[in-house]
């Protein structure tokens, strides 16, 4: 059965710490279902770790529903949100339920997730009376590069705090299931935890907020470069994969690969007949 936004709150309400992680395709979320993640995130983080760009600006509409439905066809059970892209919420209201209806209708999520505070409640609470669960998401927010000048911790000191608390209480009242909760101080997604009877997901927030969210690709190492501090590579992916293709690219040339077991044998007369055929011709 597939699990509800319901299913996601009663985590909080059992005191039951959980695991999300963001997903893009349909094998990895394959392996997901033998896990116990309860949640993913097709991220826009797909803009750099699938589409190669800088950050998560370019990323479009029509590439975050593409591959949410890959996600979709894959997850069995876990709860799956698909972020709205940078512009596909902020100019209008209108554009947000548009956008958020398309990610539930045309990718199969179950729930969006979109970045800011109080500037979006109205457009929040829109989306929501529409039928789409919303999560939210504080603190650094990647799509604010531009105006907040690069990837910062935010409410490191009391005034930012406060903005941030306050942003996390409005989007409770405005009725977001959960609120990921990026970059921000131990101690303020801690007062907000427990302040909020939503549940908090952090990256780079601690280990006090009740779930916790990573980029898939830092996660399994899948790339040959360092990763951020808020991050764990728990395997080194880039290296392992490769070996295994120095190791095919070395038996090819070494005329190794294919082993006969990969190849098809003709039966013996269909083949006698097929010389035959061939000194006829
Ligand atoms: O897009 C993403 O990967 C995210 C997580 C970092 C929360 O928004």
């Amino acid at each position: 059965m597939k699990n509800t936004v319901a299913d996601i709150q009663h985590l909080k309400k059992n005191s039951a710490p959980f695991s999300t992680v963001t997903v893009y395709d349909y094998p990895t979320s394959l392996i997901i279902n033998d896990t116990n993640i309860p949640m993913v995130l097709v991220g826009d983080s797909a803009s750099m770790v699938v589409y190669g760009y800088d950050n998560t600006i370019p990323i479009t509409m029509d590439e975050l529903i593409l591959i949410t439905k890959s996600v979709n066809r894959g997850i069995q059970k876990a709860l799956i949100v698909a972020d709205m892209p940078f512009m596909s919420y902020q100019p209008s209201t209108e554009a947000a339920i548009k956008n958020a209806g398309q990610l539930i209708k045309f990718g199969g999520a179950d729930a969006i997730k979109l970045e800011g505070g109080r500037e979006y409640v109205d457009r929040i609470e829109k989306i929501i009376e529409s039928g789409v669960p919303v999560m939210g998401h504080l603190g650094l927010k990647p799509q604010s590069i531009l105006t907040d000048s690069g990837y910062k911790i935010h409410g490191k000191n009391t005034i930012d705090a406060m903005r941030i608390y306050k942003d996390a209480l409005a989007l409770e009242k405005a009725g977001v299931f959960a609120i990921v909760l990026e970059g921000v101080p131990i101690e303020l997604a801690e007062i907000i935890t427990q302040k909020v009877q939503i549940p908090t997901v952090g990256i780079g927030a601690g280990n006090k907020c009740d779930g916790q969210i990573q980029v898939f690709h830092d996660l399994i190492g899948a790339f040959n470069q360092k990763i951020p501090k808020h991050a764990k590579k728990y395997i080194n992916n880039y290296e392992i994969i490769k070996e295994a293709l120095v190791n095919y690219c070395d038996q090819v040339e070494n005329k190794i690969f294919p082993h006969k077991i990969n190849a098809v044998k003709m039966d013996s007369n269909e083949l006698k007949s097929l010389q035959k055929n061939i000194e006829d011709t």
